[in-house]
C-alpha cells in the first residue's frame, strides 16, 4: 500500500546511515540518558532522516519518536492529526555501540488510538518485517505466521532484562527461572522490536518484557497480530502502549506463558 511504501522508503534511507556508522562505531559521539541508556549520533541522524521523510510524505501526521518526543504535524493547523508516527530510529543501541549486528528501525502508525501499520527493518540481514491491519504480516515478500508449537518444553522464549536496581529487575530473574524450568530456553538479544518481529516469524514462540516505551513495541504489535499471534499486557488488562509491559506469543502458548510469568 502507499502507506507501507512511505514507511519502507524512509526506513531504507535511514538504515543506509546506520550501516555506514556501524562500520565506524569508534567515531560516534555517545552520551548517556540514564543508567545504561545510551544515545549516539547514529540514533540522532537516523531519527532526523525518518522525521524528514515521513513528514514530507504525510504532513498531517504527528510524531512520537524516542529522541525528540512528541511533536505536532507540520500541516493541518488546529485540526486533529490524521495519524501518528511512533518511531524508534535505532532499537538495540547497546548492541550497535558494541559492534553486535542485531539492531533495527521501528516505525508504527497509530490512527484513532489503534496501531494500523508497522515496519521493522533489520539492515544487516536485510530483513524487512511489515504488516498492515487486516492484510497480513510479511518478511520481505513472504507471508509470516507465528509458530505452531504447543508444548512449553519445545518452546523458545525471549525477554528483556531491566538493568540492576531498576524496577522489575529481581522479579524478572525469578520469572526467567520459572520459564527456563519448563521451556527449551530463553534469549535476550537486546532489541525489543526485533523480539516481536521474531515472534511474528515463528522464531520465538513467545516474548515478554516490562518497562518498555511505545516506540519499542508499536510496530511489532501489529506485525505479531497480523501473523496470527496474541499480544496483551502481562496482566491481560489494559494496553501495552500505555503500560509498557507486553506478552506476545502464539495462540497456544500465550496463556501458559502468561500464567508462569504472573505466578513467578
Ligand atoms: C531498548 C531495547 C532493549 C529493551 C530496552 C529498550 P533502545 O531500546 O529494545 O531490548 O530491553 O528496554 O530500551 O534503547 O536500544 O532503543
Ligand atoms: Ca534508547
Ligand atoms: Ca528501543
Ligand atoms: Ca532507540
Amino acid at each position: 500500500s502507499p502507506l507501507i511504501n512511505v514507511m519502507v522508503n524512509a526506513a531504507y534511507k535511514a538504515a543506509r546511515g546506520l550501516v555506514r556508522d556501524f562500520g565506524e562505531v569508534e567515531q560516534l559521539q555517545v552520551s548517556r540518558k540514564g543508567v545504561a541508556d545510551f544515545v549516539s549520533t547514529a540514533d540522532l541522524k537516523a531519527e532526523k532522516v525518518l522525521k524528514q521523510e515521513l513528514g514530507k510524505a504525510r504532513p498531517r501526521f504527528s510524531f512520537l519518536m524516542e529522541e525528540s518526543g512528541a511533536t505536532a504535524a507540520a500541516a493541518g493547523g488546529d485540526q486533529e492529526p490524521e495519524g501518528r508516527w511512533i518511531v524508534d530510529p535505532l532499537d538495540g543501541t547497546t548492541n550497535f555501540l558494541h559492534g553486535i549486528p542485531h539492531f533495527c528501525i521501528s516505525i508504527g502508525v497509530e490512527k484513532a488510538g489503534e496501531i494500523v501499520a508497522g515496519v521493522i527493518y533489520e539492515p544487516v540481514r536485510d530483513e524487512l518485517f511489515w504488516a498492515e491491519k487486516g492484510a497480513g504480516a510479511f518478511l520481505n515478500d513472504r507471508r509470516l505466521r507465528v509458530s505452531g508449537r504447543r508444548n512449553l518444553n519445545e518452546a523458545l522464549f525471549a525477554t528483556g532484562i531491566p538493568f540492576a536496581g531498576r524496577p522489575g529487575h529481581e522479579k524478572l530473574l525469578t520469572e526467567m527461572a520459572a520459564v527456563m524450568k519448563v521451556s527449551s530456553g530463553i534469549r535476550r538479544f537486546g532489541a525489543a522490536a526485533l523480539d516481536l518481529a521474531y515472534v511474528a516469524a515463528g522464531r520465538y514462540d513467545g516474548y515478554w518484557e516490562t518497562g518498555l516505551n511505545p516506540w519499542d513495541i508499536a510496530a511489532g504489535i501489529v506485525i505479531v497480530k497480523e501473523a496470527g499471534g496474541f499480544v496483551t499486557t502481562i496482566s491481560g488488562t489494559g494496553d501495552p502502549l500505555d503500560s509498557g509491559d507486553i506478552l506476545a506469543a502464539n495462540r497456544e502458548l500465550h496463556a501458559p506463558l502468561g500464567k508462569i510469568v504472573r505466578e513467578a
